[in-house]
């Protein structure tokens, strides 16, 4: 009845192509809850319907559960035996029955934060994708569908509030102290999206009238004292419905609509039906507490959550390798949201950098996987940025190769005809081919295919007329050494420098693994600005002069092809010293200059723009990666910009800042600019600096700058420093969302030191192993320091593979995601890569290791 007896099992592979339709449904299910934080007592009964033709045993999966009590019809019933740790019930003959499993369990020694869990005192539930198993005996597969009826009781002190999916139908209070309530979901649903929370809760309530006049209640449940912080999300789930209904016509179909937010989850929040159970990250906002960045993140959040209600509740999942079919469409339907509410050019060049920064060392690495994969071992290793958000590229390629109209048509199709189905990545597909008449047969390879592909461009000259020659390459991945050619769109221009015509923007459909594109008459080589928007997730490899690059940066009408102008630029630069190169900073520090000059109108495009690619994309550019010489070089690069431009970043901070209350884009804009000329500045050793950063920290007023501020001094060994970090920590050590911002700006420190510096913060009272996000702040944002963790002693690789060993045993989902960073050994010298190999060989050979861990670290060694 505890995390003990979910005990490891030998790994089992699962193939995508042995699936089997159920041979059980279950149209109804009624749950009954005895609630306590320490045993919760679970009675379910599942009206059970047979769908295979001959007589079938029922299979009823379970994670660590006993059946106190089985009954059939009724009836006390004893042909039934486990398998492992799954219920096999023997109904004979039966077509149908009632079938009902007594269990009891312990949220509170649920640190693994599956299943029915406590937090701070509440009961709360996690089910997607295998959770529901750890609560009662269920086939617990997203292609079984069923309405549910929960009861829940439980003390009235310990938990005045008690909610679960759909519509509260009966109250009441026992005479014991105890009350209970009744929910009903009208919708049919799979057991994932089950949810239920018990706790002392404060709730901001709002309303939203539909589209056809329904009116919802929405609630944003929390604990005392954080209702105040609940406004921005309540703001973006308002907007999220009214987005819904314009751009994709889909309206809200319940007339309740919950959020809870927990402080120990897993994930980032999760889409429950009717009741959205969320991290408090993406919940709680306020100026004086959260970023700009923080915000957004809430804006994101809640509305990938609340569109899930279509993709992915009202449209499931057939299996768990169709996982993009809900979470690739979700990601792109939220990151559209978001541009439309903000600077659409700027979303897009934050998307691209995370899918960078994410997406493609994973494509590149031993855990490379299709979007729709073909074999896992533990599902929750499959929540993974290509999975999300590579998928979301491949939704976003065919809304390009459709526009718009097309794309609502076939988003449209697909909605009606698979709406209260459990449906395949095959099925969206067709339905985008039939709406949009448009043959995507080639286009499939997209879902089956792991790996970036990589286009290398020539152009070349025949009497005037110039061509753009493309050869497509997609690089071999595990169990994939043979790749054929995508379907893509490429969206292309190419401009006469000299002032003569040009070819607008065209969007050209690539298929072939070579392929020459016609551009047109030019005096001269044309600047070509190529995969405007990133129009496809792909690599480029295209030669250009520094020249060339400038000119694109300042004058390409596509704000994406100006930023990615001025990224190959500094990305050439920075590539070329890490070599061991000579190089000269003057272009890049012009171009900086140049862009500079439009913040005015566009600060957070113009802060995005001059920003250095990060430490880890430039290594991902070099055969071998050389994090001291990226970090050496990189820094050698800001500091020249910093002293080359010193007026323009002192000016910049000179003006006043626009107040934390503001939150429009431009006032956004304005704060990331400063945070980045702070950078800037800080770089160059100039000596008035750190007094300078310390005033901006302490006349902030509000998180944004503040948090800038204590990064930019957490890099350097200034007096300044410790007394920033002291300050912050007196003022914020009760918020715990803040305190994370504490452990991660200096896990994050550039200072050599940081390896200690980390090793010590575990040990500080405030450091905890069973709260995922304290753990994240900690060691997630140590792994994202690319010179901290490769320290030439592997005393980095040590510390994450020291933390996966302790962690695993309590939370095996959280350990498994710290290891895809030791996993990128191939990418390092060979001293590093023995040592990475090392740990992960230490990791494996502890015993019980979990599932989720031993499937990450093993395919890491191959
Ligand atoms: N469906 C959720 C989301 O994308 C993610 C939940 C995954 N949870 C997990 N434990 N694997 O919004
Ligand atoms: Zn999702």
């Amino acid at each position: 009845m505890t995390d003990a007896s979910s005990s490891p099992v030998p790994p089992v592979t699962i193939h995508r192509s042995d699936y089997r339709p159920p041979e059980w449904q279950v149209p109804d299910i009624a749950l009954d809850f005895a609630l306590g934080l320490d045993t919760t007592r679970v009675g379910a009964a599942l009206s059970v319907v047979r769908h295979a033709d001959a007589p079938a045993p029922l299979t009823l999966r379970g994670d660590g559960l006993t059946p106190l009590a089985v009954r059939v019809d009724g009836e006390s019933w004893n042909d039934w035996h486990m398998a492992g740790p799954d219920l096999i019930v023997d109904l004979g003959d039966r077509a149908r029955a009632i079938v009902e499993v007594d269990t009891a369990i312990d949220p509170t020694a649920n640190t693994q934060l599956m299943g029915l869990y406590a937090s701070n005192g509440m009961l709360c539930t996690q089910c997607e994708a295998e959770g529901f198993r750890r609560i009662t005996f269920h086939p617990d597969r997203p292609d079984v569908l069923s309405r549910y009826k929960v009861r829940m009781a439980g003390d009235k002190t310990a938990f005045p509030i008690l909610l679960s999916n759909g519509n509260c139908v009966a109250k009441g209070a026992g005479d014991d102290g105890s009350h209970w309530a009744l929910w009903e979901d009208p919708w049919p649903k799979p057991s994932y999206l089950f949810a239920l929370v018990a706790g002392d809760l404060v709730v901001n309530r709002d309303s939203f009238t539909t589209m056809s006049g329904r009116k919802v209640e929405l609630g944003i449940w929390v604990r005392a004292g954080d209702e105040g912080r609940t406004g921005h999300a309540m703001q973006a789930l308002k907007d999220s419905m009214a987005w819904d209904e314009r751009v994709y016509g889909r309206e809200y179909d319940l007339d309740l609509f919950n959020i809870v937010a927990v402080s120990d989850f897993n994930m980032g929040a999760m889409e429950n039906k009717g009741l959205n159970i969320f991290n408090t990250r993406y919940i709680l906002a306020d100026p004086d507490t959260a970023t700009d960045l923080d915000y957004d993140g809430v804006q994101g959040v809640v509305a990938h959550e609340y569109f899930h209600n279509w993709s992915g509740n009202r449209v499931t999942c057939r299996d768990w390798f169709q996982l993009s079919l809900k979470e690739g469409f979700t990601v792109y339907r939220d990151q559209s949201f978001s541009a439309d509410m903000g600077s659409a050019p700027v979303k897009r060049i934050e998307d691209v950098r995370l899918l960078r920064a994410a997406q493609f060392p994973e494509d590149a690495g031993p855990l490379a996987h299709p979007i729709r994969p073909d074999s896992y071992q533990e599902i929750s290793n499959f929540y993974t940025a290509t999975v999300y958000n590579k998928g979301a590229e491949i939704i976003r390629m065919m809304a390009t190769l459709l526009g718009p109209q097309r794309f609502r048509a076939g988003t449209d199709l697909y909605f009606d005809r698979h709406d209260g189905e459990a449906a395949t990545c095959e099925d969206f597909v067709r339905a985008m081919e039939e709406g949009g008449a448009i043959d995507l047969t080639q286009f499939r390879r997209w879902y089956e295919q792991a790996g970036t592909p990589r286009l290398k461009l020539t152009l070349s000259e025949d009497q005037g007329q110039w061509a753009l020659d493309v050869v497509q390459t997609v690089p071999p991945t595990p169990g994939q050494p043979e790749k054929l050619p995508m379907m893509m769109p490429l969206r292309i221009a190419a401009f006469d420098r000299s002032g003569g015509a040009s070819l607008p923007d065209t969007l050209v459909t690539l298929t072939g693994a070579t392929q020459r594109i016609a551009l047109g008459a030019f005096d001269g080589r044309p600047a070509l600005s190529v995969n405007r928007g990133f129009s496809a997730p792909v690599i480029v490899d295209f030669d250009r002069a520094q020249g060339e690059l400038a000119w694109l940066a300042a004058h390409d009408d596509d704000p994406f092809a100006r930023y990615e102008a001025l990224q190959q630029l500094m990305l050439d630069t920075l590539v070329a010293a890490a070599a061991g190169n000579e190089v000269d900073h003057r272009a890049v520090v012009d171009a900086v200059a140049q862009t500079l000059r439009g913040r005015g109108e566009d600060p957070a495009f113009v802060a995005e723009a001059v920003l250095l690619p990060s430490e880890a994309f430039i290594g991902d550019q070099m055969l071998t990666v050389d994090p001291d010489a990226i970090r050496r070089e990189r820094l050698a690069l800001q500091a020249a910009i910093g002293r080359a431009l010193e007026e323009e970043w002192r000016a910049i901070l000179a003006g006043k800042a626009p107040p934390a209350t503001d939150l429009s884009p431009h006032a956004k804009g304005e704060r990331r600019l400063r945070g980045v000329a702070l950078a800037y500045l800080a770089a160059t050793g100039i000596g008035d600096i750190p007094a300078l950063v310390f005033g901006v920290f302490s006349d902030a007023d509000g998180m944004t700058e503040r948090q800038a501020a204590l990064a930019t001094l957490a890099h350097g060994d200034s007096d300044e420093r410790a007394h920033a970090l002291d300050i912050f920590y007196q003022r914020y050590r009760d918020n715990p969302l803040v305190l994370d911002k504490w452990f991660q700006v200096q896990a994050w420190s550039m200072r050599p030191d940081t390896v200690e510096a980390v090793r010590q913060l575990a040990e500080h009272p405030d450091f905890t192993l069973s709260n995922p996000n304290r753990v994240r702040s900690l060691y997630g944002a140590f792994t994202g320091n690319q010179a901290a963790f490769h320290q030439a002693d592997g005393a980095g690789y040590r510390l994450i593979a020291d933390l996966v060993i302790a962690l695993d045993p309590r939370n095996p989902q959280t350990a498994a995601r710290m290891i895809p960073p030791l996993g990128r050994w191939k990418r390092f010298d060979e001293a590093r890569a023995a040592m990475m190999r090392a740990e992960l060989e230490r990791i494996l050979a502890q015993p019980g290791l979990s599932r989720d861990t031993t499937e990450q670290a093993s395919k890491s060694l191959l």
